[in-house]
């Protein structure tokens, strides 16, 4: 007699899926391993890559010379922390501790202004 074809079945399939939803957990990133340069291309760029609503633009001397004029770079990096105006507060990443948004702010700056490690 002949065994129907069948791809998984019953408890075969779950344990497929199961290992499937492991691996999926494994492959997405884990926000306190990311640098600033994936910071800020996960959650910056969309404002700051064009500048929407006067956002400083990312490598910029100008936009940020203007800001380093102004106030220093912690208080900066204390801004984008709790968010000033129309910046959200860590720019939507939740996941963002003070360290993490000080890396992507480092990483939005220009070369030649780049300060101490913060
Ligand atoms: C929804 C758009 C948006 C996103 C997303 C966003 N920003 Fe901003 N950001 C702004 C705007 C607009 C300003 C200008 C705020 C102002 O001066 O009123 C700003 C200002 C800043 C400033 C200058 C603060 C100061 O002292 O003037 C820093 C630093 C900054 N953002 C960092 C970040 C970082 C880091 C991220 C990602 C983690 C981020 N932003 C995500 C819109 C955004």
């Amino acid at each position: 007699m002949k065994q129907p074809v069948t791809f998984l079945k019953g408890g075969q399939f779950i344990r497929f899926a199961m290992g499937l939803w492991v691996l999926l957990l494994l492959a997405s990133p884990v926000h306190a391993d990311l640098t600033g340069p994936a910071i800020v291309e996960q959650h910056c760029a969309a404002c700051h890559a064009s500048g929407v609503a006067n956002a400083p633009r990312i490598g910029v001397t100008d936009d940020w010379a203007e800001l380093l004029a102004m106030r220093d770079l912690e208080t900066i990096v204390d801004n984008a922390y709790d968010g000033l105006g129309r910046m959200p507060a860590r720019g939507f990443c939740t996941a963002c501790d003070r360290n993490d948004i000080a890396q992507a702010v480092d990483a939005m700056l220009p070369e030649e202004l780049a300060g101490p490690d913060l």
